[in-house]
C-alpha cells in the first residue's frame, strides 16, 4: 500500500519440497542444477580458512544475504562490482561452524559477471539443521566481504519451538529503518532458544516510485526525501520516478541495500522474501501499470522488476527460461496491449503470459514439525481490482472519505457470480440507481486459478501443526458502520449499512475478495485443518484478529487466526491522516479519523476505534477525550474478528509457534522519521502479544491479548 497523496482518506494508492532431513550428495547436486546455483558442499569434518582473508566492506557495497534456508541447505548472496575499473571474475565462498572460520565446512568458488549485475549467488548444502552458519566471499587476493551469519531449517520431523519475524513496507525515500536495529538488538541479547530463525518479508523490500528532493521540498508527510537513486532511464509522473528498464530496478535495490540497518539484518538472519506490488509497479497487476486513471501494457517493465529481485533476492524460485541461477536471461517480451482475459480474469495476451510467468515467486518452506510457511504472490495473477476502476467513484463521496457501502464492494467483487448467478442490472447508492459495471464479468481473484488450486493443495496435505499463510496482502475485514451516525452531524449515509474502503485506503486486499476468501475459508472448514494462520503485511497497519469469510448480520464462523504487521518504515494511513484533516479542518467527521479530545494537544489514532468499535466510540473520545467511556459505546457487530488494530503502527512482528500454541508479538517504534543512532533503534512505543493455543477440528480458534509494555490504548 501506499499513502502517497495529499488529503483525503482517498489518497491512492516451485514450490520445492526437499525438506529432508538427510541428504545424499548426489541429491544435492540435482537440486543445485534445478536452481542453477553454484554449489558448496558441506564435509563432515572441518577445516581452517586457507585463505589469507582481508574484509574489504567498500569493495562488496550492497553487503552479504542468505535466503530460502531448509534443513541442509541455503542460498548465499553478495555483489562485487568493479573497483577502479576492474572486475573479478569469480569469488570464494566459504561456509563455517564458526565466525573465525577456524571449522570450515565448505567452500566454492562462483563466478560472477555484469550479466546479472556482478551479483553472487551459492547453493550451501551438507550443512546440519538447526544450526548457526557463517559464511563470506573473497577474491583471489584475500579481500573480502564482511562475515554473514545464516541458519539452516529443523528437520521435518523436529518439534522444537519456531520463531521468526515477518515484516513489509520499507522505505528509504522518506523513512528510516530503525526496526531492524531494534529487531538485532534484541536478538544478540536473547537466549540461544529464543533467536530468530530467519526473517519472512512480505514485500515492499523496495518502492519503485520515488521522489527526487527537488521535486517535493515540502518532504512526504511528516518525512524529508533522502536523495537515494536517481534513474538513469526513470519516466517522470507527476512529482515522483518510475523505473523503466532493468538498471533501474536493479539502481533501486542497490540504494537501499546501503542502508546500514538493512544491511545488518540481511547480514545476520536468512531472509525469505516475496515482493508485493512496489517490486514492479505501485497499482500494477499482471505486467500491467497504472498511473492518472490510465492502465498500460508494461510487460518489458514486469520482466525488469522480476529480473532485479531474482538477482538482488537470494530465493528458491523457478524460471523457465532456464536453471542458471548466474544469469536471468529474460524472455523477449514487447508491450503489447492486453485485451483478452480468460474467466480468471488471467490476460491471454502472449507478452502478458511470457512477463509474468518469466518468476515464479509461490512455494512452501517447512520449519520442523511445527510450521509449514505458504508463500503466495497476489500481484502478478490477479484480475483487475474493481473498486479502484473509475466507474466506482461514483460510489463514493466526499462526504464520507474513503468509505464505500460494504453491499456495493461485494456486488462488485462476485460480478457475474453475484446473488447465485443473479446480479442485479443496478446497484442502489443513497437515492441513485447505479449501473452494475461488474454483472457480465467473472469474480474477482487475487491468486489466479493455477496458483490457488496449488495453494489449496498445499494447505489440505500439510503435515505441519501450523498452515502459515504468507500472503503478502491483508486479509482481515476493515470496516466502519457508518450508518449508526447520529442525525444531522452530516448527511445520511448512502449504503445499505456497513460500510468498507475504497481502494487508496483499504480495498484491494484479501479483505474484500470476498468470493475468494470465502472460497479458501470453507476449503479449510471442510477439510478440517486445524492451525491455520494468515500473516500479511501491505496495510502499513497492526492487526491481530481471527480469520472467516463473513460477519454479522451474516454468520460469523472464525476458521483460522490472522495478523498484518506494521511497515518497517513507510507512512502509515494516520500519519497520511493527520495531513489531510489539520485540526482546522472542517469536515464534520474529522473525529471518526484523527479525533481529539477536549485536553488533546494533538490529534490521536480515533481511525482505530472507528474500525474496531465504530462511530459511537469515536464521537464519545472527541466529545470527553475519555478511552473508557469511549470503548464502553463499542458495537459488537462491527468487527467480533478483530482483537488490536493500530493504524499508525510501525514495527516488526516475532512469530513464536510451539506444537501446542502460536504467538504473534507485535514490537512497534515511534514513526521511523529519522535514523536513531541508538544501539536498540530508539525507543518502543509497545510490546503486545497475541497468543492462541491449537484448537481441534470444530472447534473455534480463540486469541488473549497481552499488551507486555507501552501505550496501546487506541488499538484495543
Ligand atoms: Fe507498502
Amino acid at each position: 500500500m501506499c499513502y502517497c497523496t495529499n488529503l483525503s482518506l482517498r489518497t491512492s494508492k516451485w514450490s520445492y519440497d526437499l525438506t529432508m532431513s538427510t541428504i545424499s550428495r548426489r541429491a544435492f547436486l540435482e537440486m543445485a542444477v534445478a536452481l542453477g546455483a553454484t554449489a558448496a558442499w558441506g564435509q563432515p569434518f572441518t577445516t581452517q580458512s586457507k585463505i589469507s582473508w582481508k574484509e574489504r566492506r567498500d569493495l562488496y557495497p550492497e553487503g552479504v544475504a542468505s535466503g530460502d534456508p531448509d534443513s541442509n541447505s541455503v542460498l548465499l548472496w553478495t555483489r562485487r562490482p568493479p573497483h577502479d575499473g576492474s572486475s573479478v571474475e569469480k569469488l570464494t565462498v566459504e561456509v563455517a561452524e564458526d565466525e573465525s572460520f577456524e571449522h570450515v565446512v565448505a567452500t566454492a568458488e562462483a563466478p560472477i559477471s555484469e550479466a546479472s549485475d556482478w551479483t553472487c549467488r551459492v547453493l550451501a548444502g551438507g550443512l546440519k539443521p538447526a544450526r548457526v552458519y557463517w559464511y563470506r566471499f573473497s577474491d583471489s587476493k584475500g579481500y573480502g566481504s564482511r562475515v554473514g551469519r545464516t541458519i539452516t531449517a529443523p528437520t521435518d520431523d523436529d518439534t522444537r519451538p519456531v520463531r521468526f519475524v515477518f515484516v513489509s513496507c520499507q522505505n528509504a525515500n522518506d523513512g528510516a529503518q530503525n526496526a531492524y536495529r531494534r529487531m538485532i538488538f534484541e536478538d544478540e541479547r536473547a537466549a540461544e532458544q529464543d533467536r530468530l530463525g530467519f526473517v519472512l518479508h512480505l514485500g515492499d523490500f523496495i518502492y519503485e516510485i520515488v521522489w527526487y528532493p527537488e521535486d517535493r521540498p515540502q518532504g512526504m508527510y511528516d518525512r524529508r526525501i533522502r536523495d537515494i537513486v536517481r534513474y538513469e532511464h526513470g519516466e517522470k509522473i507527476r512529482d515522483f520516478h518510475i523505473p523503466t528498464v532493468v538498471g533501474d530496478y536493479r539502481a533501486i535495490y542497490r540504494s537501499y541495500l546501503h542502508d546500514p540497518d538493512l544491511q545488518d539484518a540481511r547480514a545476520r538472519w536468512p531472509f525469505v522474501c516475496m515482493w508485493d506490488n512496489h517490486e514492479f509497479s505501485w497499482l500494477g497487476w499482471q505486467s500491467l501499470q497504472k498511473f492518472e486513471g490510465t492502465t498500460r501494457p508494461a510487460q518489458t517493465r514486469k520482466v525488469a522488476a522480476n529480473q532485479a529481485f531474482f538477482e538482488y533476492q537470494p530465493a528458491r524460485l523457478f524460471k523457465p527460461s532456464g536453471p542458471s541461477l548466474e544469469q536471468f536471461n529474460p524472455p523477449h517480451v514487447d508491450n503489447a496491449p492486453v485485451a483478452h482475459f480468460d474467466e480468471h480474469g488471467l490476460g491471454q495476451e502472449p507478452n502478458n503470459l511470457a512477463a509474468i510467468g518469466s518468476l515464479r515467486g509461490y512455494r512452501a518452506l517447512r520449519w520442523g514439525r511445527n510450521v509449514e510457511l505458504i508463500i503466495t504472490d497476489q500481484r502478478s495473477y490477479r484480475s483487475e481490482e474493481p473498486t479502484d476502476r473509475a466507474e466506482t467513484k461514483a460510489f463514493s463521496s466526499d462526504d464520507f472519505p474513503g468509505l464505500l457501502p460494504q453491499e456495493v464492494i461485494e456486488i462488485l467483487d462476485a460480478g457475474k457470480t453475484y446473488d447465485g448467478g443473479r446480479p442485479p442490472a443496478a446497484i442502489r447508492y443513497g437515492a441513485a440507481e447505479i449501473p452494475n459495471f461488474r454483472k457480465d464479468q467473472p469474480a474477482q481473484t487475487i491468486l489466479g486459478a493455477e496458483q490457488k488450486a496449488w495453494f489449496l493443495e498445499r494447505l489440505r496435505t500439510s503435515k505441519a501443526t501450523w498452515k502459515i499463510w504468507g500472503d503478502t496482502v491483508a486479509t482481515l475485514d476493515m470496516r466502519a458502520d457508518p450508518q449508526n451516525l447520529p442525525l444531522g452531524l452530516t448527511k445520511t449515509w448512502p449504503g445499505a449499512g456497513y460500510a468498507g474502503f475504497d481502494a487508496g485506503s483499504g480495498a484491494g486486499d484479501h479483505s474484500t475478495a470476498y468470493v475468494e476468501r470465502g472460497e479458501i475459508y470453507d476449503f479449510v472448514r471442510e477439510n478440517g485443518i486445524t492451525g491455520f494462520a494468515t500473516i500479511a503485511g501491505d496495510r502499513h497497519s497492526f492487526w491481530a484478529g481471527l480469520a472467516a469469510k463473513a460477519l454479522p448480520p451474516k454468520n460469523f464462523e472464525p476458521v483460522g487466526i490472522a495478523f498484518v504487521t506494521g511497515s518497517i518504515s513507510a507512512p502509515g494511513m494516520v500519519e497520511a491522516l493527520e495531513h489531510g484533516f489539520p485540526k482546522e479542518h472542517p469536515h464534520p467527521l474529522r473525529s471518526l479519523f484523527v479525533g481529539q479530545g477536549p485536553a488533546d494537544t494533538r490529534p490521536q489514532p480515533t481511525m482505530n476505534l472507528l474500525l474496531h468499535h465504530g462511530v459511537k466510540s469515536c464521537l464519545e473520545y472527541a466529545k470527553s477525550g475519555d478511552i473508557d467511556k469511549a470503548r464502553a459505546l463499542s458495537n459488537p457487530d462491527l468487527s467480533p474478528h478483530v482483537s488490536f488494530v493500530d493504524m499508525g503502527g510501525h514495527g516488526y512482528s516475532v512469530v513464536h509457534v510451539t506444537s501446542e500454541m502460536f504467538e504473534a508479538e507485535f514490537v512497534c517504534i515511534p514513526r521511523p522519521i529519522e535514523r536513531s543512532e541508538r544501539a536498540d533503534g530508539g525507543p518502543l512505543r509497545y510490546r503486545t502479544r497475541h497468543r492462541a493455543n491449537l484448537w481441534r477440528k470444530g472447534e473455534r480458534p480463540k486469541l488473549e491479548l497481552q499488551i507486555v509494555e507501552g501505550d496501546a490504548r487506541f488499538s484495543v
